[in-house]
């Protein structure tokens, strides 16, 4: 049976990217509960690849609200060992202008309430890691994040964008917001401050589950507006649709590219 280690989840605008019918969908229940939306086995150009809907099919789940443990368990049992996370981002400095695509390789997290961590009961890891024989989780829990993003991968992405034409930004911070809201213009002057250059709301805690669950992962945002403050009048989902209309292009460039690889 065709399988894949590597899974793209797709954000706003991204919700489905298939060439030809799912060669393989699942509806898995994990310990956490159910994942946004079916895992879908697509190919691109002969690649295997799984895909998974971070906001539901059709888009419904707020991020607040996904369901990132049960997603990345998932993923994890398929047999994913890698992941690339789409990202629709607001730009708060000159390396995220908009309709830029930026490979970010920091985070800040102003998230809260969410369920963000796999170490936090029996379920799961625990039971998981017990059923191999570890015993000691305490000494597991800790993960190292300094560097929230896999290098290797962020670095093949940034091949793949040069190799399909695409302008990607490599680093950036991307600032993890709690939303579903947008940001008044003094949170983003302070993330700025904090050293943010992008605003998303489902970066956090997606990342930090995929290192807790030893996958590697990386980015790929696409700067859908200015972030509140950074340019005149009000952000409207008419002016994002657009940009993600004109932008996703290069993002599936950069990703059938990524894939081919
Ligand atoms: N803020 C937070 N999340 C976003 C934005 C923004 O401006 N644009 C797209 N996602």
């Amino acid at each position: 049976m065709t399988s894949s280690t590597i899974a793209i989840i797709g954000g706003t605008g991204l919700n489905q990217m298939a060439e030809l019918a799912p060669l393989d969908e699942r509806r898995p229940v994990t310990p956490y509960g159910e994942t946004s939306a079916p895992l879908q086995l697509l190919q691109r150009d002969g690649v295997a690849f799984w895909f998974l809907a971070r906001h539901g099919q059709p888009h419904r789940i707020p991020p607040h609200r996904v369901n990132y443990r049960a997603n990345l368990w998932a993923l994890r049992d398929a047999g994913v060992r890698e992941v690339i996370a789409v990202n629709a981002v607001g730009g708060i400095t000159e390396r995220a202008a908009t309709g830029a695509v930026v490979v970010p390789d920091q985070i800040v997290d102003y998230t809260y309430g969410r369920e963000h961590t796999f170490y936090d009961g029996v379920v799961g890891l625990r039971s998981d890691m017990a059923q191999h024989g570890v015993t000691c989780a305490a000494a597991l829990e800790h993960v190292d994040f300094g560097e929230p993003y896999s290098a290797g991968l962020r670095q093949r992405l940034l091949e793949a964008a040069q190799a399909a034409g695409v302008a990607a930004v490599d680093g950036g911070v991307y600032g993890a917001t709690q939303g579903p809201r947008l940001e008044t213009a003094a949170e983003i002057r302070r993330m700025e401050r904090d050293g943010c250059d992008l605003v998303g709301m489902t970066g956090m805690p997606e990342a930090a589950l995929a290192r807790e669950l030893g996958l590697a992962y990386a980015a790929l945002c696409l700067v859908v507006n200015p972030a509140a403050g950074k340019a005149p009048g009000e952000i409207t989902m008419a002016d994002i649709q657009r940009v993600l209309e004109q932008g996703m292009g290069q993002v599936t460039a950069v990703l059938s590219s990524f894939l081919k690889r």
